[in-house]
């Protein structure tokens, strides 16, 4: 038995769907704990792709439990979507596949419309979001004014729960330019999803503690990254969410002594999409590259994700808040044919060294990164499945971000496929 979570440890899209499914084979139980549909996971087989963002990534191996936890927002328009196109691909075909917590919250249209008219309000100072309604979801629920998922089923108690909801909604669209939603209109329309969703609404807890109490393996997916935490992130551009490994025990009810192994995800180099802070960016040809090679294009939205180096003072940071047992390097291959490279390892802002990541964004607009250049290398590592294969300097590569953030890495992946990987260490063969 095994309890293991993974979670992003740069500004997201650092390839958790890809390790998600990659482990997915030796857990019984796939979790979300966080966030909603702003996450877009990517899993690559035999060239065929989907795209998941409710639904965990543990999707394509059949017969596992799929269980969308209670710290998560959840827009029961796009998860039904989801459901259909799994269903359209064979997968999810029993209903017992997957629960919904009931507790997890609901996102509806005016919370997407809210969303969007607030971020274009905003003009130069917009976060970026994802415009699916993340932020003013989770004001609600801790506001103790949301809409919840077991709320959809219970006709009798769903229409005050949507009348108090847009009895602070209304005023606001109306005066960012919005139309106002009609509350009869909407509480047909909220019952109606509901009852689409009934067969998987249930006890998400109950339904990890019984895994665990039976000695099953449990697999926690994070969502966004460690940087877009909103307490631990560049605030405020962050999303509304905890988004670090703590998030998986209070997200899913497991309780602080499960995760037995914190496997942070990251990128052999760094992106951001979205406003805020990023330190090592690169806006010259080699960030253009960067995006080219990697194509770097939001899985969510189709944005272009800015790109820059390997930040260490960044991942170091992840791994001491999320207690990183390991890191799973991704995207190895995108650096050949980039030489040098760099690596930030500390920040400069106004005479002052910082080994950390600055609580305020202003100081951290203003850091200049500390680098140490490695040389690079030419080969393209598609092929490569064990570290020996690698050439040496990519070896020296992984060793000295391995130094940086005291974390060892355990696994390399080197292509969007499941077979392009270097495993080195298994967290459920342990
Ligand atoms: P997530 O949100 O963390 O799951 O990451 P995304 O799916 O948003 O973005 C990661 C992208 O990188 C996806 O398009 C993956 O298919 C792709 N990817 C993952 N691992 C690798 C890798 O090792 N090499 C390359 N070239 N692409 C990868
Ligand atoms: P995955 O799980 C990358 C970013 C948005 C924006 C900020 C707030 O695929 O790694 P929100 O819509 O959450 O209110 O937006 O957070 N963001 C992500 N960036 N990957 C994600 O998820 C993200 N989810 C949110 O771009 O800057
Ligand atoms: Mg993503």
């Amino acid at each position: 038995m095994a309890v293991v979570v993974i979670i992003g440890a740069q500004w997201g899209d650092e390839g958790k769907g890809k390790v998600v499914d990659l482990y997915t084979e030796h857990a019984d139980l796939v979790v979300r704990y966080g966030g909603g549909a702003n996450a877009g996971h990517t899993l690559v087989v035999d060239g065929k792709k989907l795209v998941t963002h409710l639904v965990p990534s543990g999707v394509l191996h059949a017969g596992k439990m799929n269980v969308l936890g209670s710290g998560m927002v959840i827009d029961p328009v796009v998860l039904l979507e989801e459901i259909a196109d799994c269903r359209k691909r064979g997968l999810l075909a029993e209903d017992s596949e997957l629960v919904v917590s009931d507790r997890a919250h609901v996102i509806l249209g005016f919370h997407k419309d809210l969303d969007r008219l607030r971020e274009a309000a905003a003009g130069g100072g917009a976060i970026g979001t994802t415009r699916r309604g993340i932020g003013p979801a989770y004001e609600a629920k801790v506001g103790r004014r949301g809409i919840r998922v077991g709320d959809l089923l219970r006709s009798s108690r769903l229409g005050d729960v949507l009348a108090r909801a847009l009895d602070e909604a209304n005023p606001q669209l109306a005066r960012l330019g919005g139309e106002p939603y009609d509350l009869a209109r909407l509480t047909e329309e909220a019952a109606a999803l509901g009852d689409k969703l009934r067969p998987w609404i249930g006890d998400s807890g109950r339904a990890v503690h019984g895994a665990i109490s039976k000695g099953q393996s449990v697999l926690f997916e994070g969502a966004q990254g460690t940087l877009l935490d909103v307490d631990h992130g560049t605030y405020p551009y962050v999303t509304s969410s905890n988004t670090v490994a703590g998030q998986a025990a209070a997200g899913s009810g497991l309780g602080p002594k499960g995760p037995g192994y914190v496997l942070g995800i990251v990128k052999a180099y760094t992106t951001r999409v979205g406003g805020g802070p990023f330190p090592t960016e690169l806006s010259d040809e080699v960030g253009a590259r960067l995006r080219k090679i990697g194509d770097e294009f939001g899985s969510t939205t189709g944005r272009p994700r800015r790109c820059g180096w390997f930040d260490a003072v960044v991942v170091r940071q992840a791994a001491r808040i999320s207690g990183m047992s390991g890191i799973a390097m991704t995207k190895l291959d995108v650096l050949s044919g980039i030489r040098p490279l760099r690596i930030a390892v500390a920040y400069e802002c106004d005479g002052t060294r910082y080994d950390r990541v600055p609580a305020s964004v202003r100081d951290l607009a203003n850091a200049r990164p500390v680098y140490e250049e490695l040389d690079g290398w030419d080969e393209d590592l598609g092929e490569a499945r064990r570290f020996e294969d690698l050439p040496v300097t990519a070896r020296r590569y992984i060793s000295r971000i391995e130094e940086l953030t005291g974390t060892p890495v355990t696994l390399i992946s080197v292509g969007a496929e499941r077979d392009e990987t270097i495993l080195l260490r298994d967290p459920f063969l342990l």
